[in-house]
């Protein structure tokens, strides 16, 4: 056990520790020989820890609801190799654009499997989607219903759909990252009539299939009331349209469940979120005499966000005395936008000095040219200096996959570990491949 005080052990890997020579280890390997050997910025991914991730929300939905089917949400991050072991792992995948499912097609993912989300998605997504034999789509426009039921039609298919609601519940999270009330661009209002419209206007369409309802409140959620109040009252308005012939046998109440970024965090435990959300579910469908639906739940962050660790190298070190220390790191808000998009919180722990007493308060800083490009503001460090390896926990989600070339810096490599053994998953890029696309 690695003493809290020093190391936040709950927002690292499974099995991280720290080695006789205060090194943190994730996967069985060092640190600072993964930052020696990939280079840095560098993002470890810890394979243990995906898949008990991915086997944890298997387990604890279906032990209470084994009609259940845990998809993915490729957008917290996918690509070819993380695709495999989702599909390994029995998942599903939740796609919202024509390159996530490209993804998922690339390691021939079972499409009856993906469900494709999106508040706008092209004529050309949805065709690509339709012509592929996608699984499912879920409707979130009257612009897409008409489309994908006229697509469908030219193909000569009935597109099974799912309809996305938007249930006016609101889930305490950050303004941007909530989706499930009134004033949202996704999914039909219940409140508005618009969602009563679409299972209506769904129903008649002759190419379409309609399987049940999904909602997705916002991401993360620390409060199992919100999945609660918003399960029931879905499952009830659903109630109201079966003799219009809606036969609830899908339900998704989408994803968002909660991690640890910092060490004073406590979000549920998957049984805790599966528990509210399937009971809820069980209570109201017995009072209504439903048929229990199957249950599609949609994990991304709570996946692979525990699973990654993303190692920096310090560089310059700036004093102003009786201000700030700044300590600037080779990566920043082009690797992770979310300290400068959400105000997002981050441990930062010293990976060659990890058991050495934290004496000092600093700022840790990237290097693109933006006063706002700050990873870690007044967090406690040991003495640190140019050439310390820096590690980010938490960062498998939303970092990799919302990574920009903003000052034309490559994004960096992705680093599978296991056993003291390393894969890489993805290389680092380099100039040429910055240049890739421009005509001269
Ligand atoms: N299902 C739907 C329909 C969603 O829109 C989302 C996330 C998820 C599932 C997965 O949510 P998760 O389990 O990963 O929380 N960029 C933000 C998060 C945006 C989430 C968007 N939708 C961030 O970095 O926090």
């Amino acid at each position: 056990m690695i003493p809290d005080t020093v190391i936040p052990q709950a927002v690292l890997p499974q099995g991280a520790t720290v080695n006789s020579q205060g090194h943190l280890v994730i996967g069985g390997c060092d640190t600072l020989d993964l930052a020696d050997e990939f280079g840095t910025p560098v993002y470890i991914f810890d394979e243990e820890t995906l898949r008990q991730r991915c086997r944890g929300f298997v387990r604890e939905f279906q032990i209470r609801h084994p009609s259940t089917q845990v998809v993915y949400a490729s957008k917290a991050y996918i690509n070819p190799a993380l695709a495999r072991i989702f599909a390994e792992e029995g998942l599903g995948l939740d796609v919202v654009s024509g390159g996530e499912l490209a993804i998922a097609q690339s390691v021939d993912f079972p499409l009856d499997r993906v469900y494709f989300h999106g508040n706008n998605k092209t004529p050309q997504e949805l065709a690509e989607a339709v012509d592929g034999g996608i699984g499912w789509v879920v409707l979130d426009s009257f612009h897409e219903l008409e489309m994908l039921d006229s697509i469908a039609g030219q193909a000569g298919k009935i597109q099974n759909v799912l309809i996305r609601v938007s249930p006016g519940i609101d889930p305490h999270t950050h303004v941007h990252t909530t989706t499930g009330i009134l004033d949202s661009k996704f999914g039909f209002s219940i409140q508005t009539g618009h969602a009563a419209q679409a299972i209506r206007q769904t129903l008649k369409a002759a190419n379409l299939s309609l399987r049940g309802l999904h909602f997705h409140l916002g991401s993360p959620i620390f409060e199992l009331e919100p999945y609660r109040a918003a399960v029931d009252l879905v499952i009830r308005f659903a109630s109201e349209f079966r003799e219009e012939g809606l036969d609830l046998q899908e339900f998704s109440p989408g994803g968002g469940f909660a991690i640890a970024y910092t060490r004073d965090q406590e979000p549920p435990e998957i049984a805790e979120y599966a528990e509210a959300i399937i009971s809820t579910m069980s209570a109201t469908c017995k009072e209504l005499s439903m048929d229990l639906p199957r249950l599609i739940i949609e994990p991304g962050r709570s996946i692979i966000g525990p699973a990654g660790v993303a190692l920096y190298r310090i560089g310059a070190i700036k004093d102003i005395p009786g201000v700030r220390r700044y300590v600037s790191v080779d990566g920043g808000m082009g690797d992770n936008i979310r300290p400068a998009l959400y105000q997002a919180a981050y441990e930062v722990i010293a990976a060659g000095k990890a058991n050495q007493e934290l004496s000092q308060k600093v700022t840790i800083a990237g290097k693109y040219c933006e006063s706002g490009d700050v990873l870690a503001s007044d967090v406690m460090m040991p003495e640190l200096e140019s050439g310390d390896i820096l590690a980010i926990p938490a960062a498998g989600a939303y970092c990799p996959s919302m990574a920009s070339n903003y000052n034309l810096i490559p994004k960096p490599p992705m680093v599978l570990v296991r056993d003291g053994k390393t894969r890489l998953i993805r290389r680092r890029e380099n100039y040429q491949d910055l240049m890739h696309c421009d005509v001269v």
